[in-house]
């Protein structure tokens, strides 16, 4: 054995004990009482919790003009800092490029920067012959998820194409992940409001009301019906779109979702900030009147909901976000996230009282390794998993700010909030990577990760 974390309180999904962790070759090798090794770290106090996973973060990203301010590097320096090390990204095709290249030239963008592991989601914004079978292809090379946009033009399919896609998915052992608002709602009543001089963020999140997300979910779990597949719903939002989830379970549906912390824990009122504050907000869909925050945080712990991951997609207030200063549509969507999930949830969720800890450790790591094909590699604390662990220390107190944290991005939507609760060390693959918060690790040391195939079930 190489190392040794001593004495801390390992926490998995399923149980809380005390035990050594003993680590050699990036692995996990022993979990017992009195492991000794050369290297030894002292835990006492501290919870020992998986690496966390982030399935949804969006790492420059290309958006018309802009690209969104994380790179592969610090986007994943921020990730390791906040206890997440493993992300998934998103691959598309854009223009003449067909899946094939642009998955290679992600792939590239990505090597050589990444500091933790990753992989990367397709996304299913076509659905021609040379398309599919590309699908199939890159399936059997791990890129099993899909991802499927029913708004933003040059990204969005339409129903017939989504069922087509969705078959694809079920053939190949793809999760298809899917945005659902729909687009002709957000576009009609977007030019209402610019045609009424209503330009203000403000009219962002009532461009975008619950029942346009609700509809547009409920539209693909019927058009998954019909295809037989299962669907994972990613960033659910609000209680219209929970009860179009909860409708297709009771037919039968297996229908995974998932929420962001900023949809748990922001809300409309954030719009109103002074000036034009309100466009750090704008992120899509929108957040909700704060009457959700109650019945999301049950639907997770009672495991309605099966994950939580970012969508972090930053963009800065400075030349990116203020082109929308006299017209709320030109604000680039998205907000960034990725640092600070666990220790808000850690604060919010599980101090509060809303989430139980072995469910924040499911819910953030455990769930997600399974339902992306990482699992039992990634996503617990076990023998002959890779050694990605963090020593998180549960009385550290920290006031969130910009400045201090590593994204790459001039504001914090949670500017000033007190978290207690932090990664102390940061292990990936058994390399201290972070160490009190400061970033110790190699650029583009991160591995790619080939993932196993989902199993739909049978309809
Ligand atoms: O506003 C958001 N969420 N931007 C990123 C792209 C997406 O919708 O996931
Ligand atoms: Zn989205
Ligand atoms: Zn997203």
């Amino acid at each position: 054995m190489d190392l040794v974390i001593k004495d801390g309180i390992v926490v998995t999904a399923a149980e809380i004990i005390e035990a050594d962790v003993g680590i050699e070759g990036g692995k996990i090798v022993a979990l017992a009482k009195g492991l000794k090794a050369p290297e030894v770290i002292e835990a006492r106090g501290c919870y020992i919790f998986p690496g966390f996973i982030d399935v949804h973060v969006h790492l420059q990203m290309p958006v018309g003009d802009f690209i969104s301010t994380d790179d592969f590097y610090t986007g994943t320096v921020a990730a390791a800092c906040g206890g997440t090390t493993t992300i998934i990204d998103f691959a598309e095709a854009h223009n003449e490029e067909d899946l094939l290249q642009a998955v290679a030239k992600r792939r590239q963008e990505a090597d050589g920067k990444v500091v933790v592991d990753y992989s990367l989601h397709l996304t299913g914004n076509r659905d021609d012959g040379k398309f599919l079978d590309e699908m199939g292809e890159l399936a059997a090379e791990g890129y099993t998820s899909l991802k499927i946009y029913t708004t933003y033009p040059g990204l969005m399919v339409n129903d017939g194409q989504i069922i087509r896609l969705l078959e694809v998915c079920r053939r190949h052992g793809l999760l298809p992940i899917i945005h659902t608002e729909n687009h002709y709602i957000i576009e009609h009543l977007k030019a209402r409001f610019l045609a009424e001089g209503k330009v203000h963020p403000r009219y962002h999140p009532l461009s975008r009301p619950p029942i346009a997300e609700a509809e547009a979910a409920q539209r693909v779990l019927a058009l998954a019906y019909v295809a037989g597949a299962s669907i994972y719903i990613v960033h659910l939002t609000c209680v219209e779109t929970l009860e179009a989830v909860r409708a297709a379970r009771r037919r039968g549906q297996v229908v995974y979702a998932e929420v962001t912390p900023q949809h748990l824990l922001l809300s409309i009122e954030d719009y109103n900030r002074p000036g034009f504050e309100g466009a750090k907000f704008v992120l899509s869909p929108p957040l909700r009147d704060k009457s959700n925050h109650p019945l999301l945080w049950q639907a997770l712990e009672l495991g309605e909901l099966q994950t939580v991951a970012t969508d972090h997609c930053p963009w800065n207030m400075k030349g990116q976000k203020e082109r929308g200063l006299h017209d709320f549509t030109l604000i680039p969507n998205g907000a960034p996230g990725v640092e600070t999930r666990i220790p808000l949830l850690f604060t919010y969720g599980v101090r509060a009282g809303r989430l139980s800890l072995t469910r924040f450790v499911d819910v953030c790591a455990t769930t997600p390794a399974k339902l992306f094909g990482l699992y039992p590699r990634k996503g617990t604390v076990a023998v002959g998993s890779d050694a990605d662990i963090l020593v998180f220390d549960p009385d550290k107190e920290v006031s969130l700010s910009y400045k201090a944290l590593h994204q790459n991005v001039d504001y914090c939507p949670y500017e000033g909030w007190k978290v207690k609760g932090y990664p102390r060390l940061v292990i990936s693959r058994g390399e201290i990577i972070v160490e009190e918060g400061e970033f110790k690790g190699r650029k583009g040391r991160g591995k790619f990760l080939p993932r196993k195939r989902f199993n739909h079930p049978s309809p």
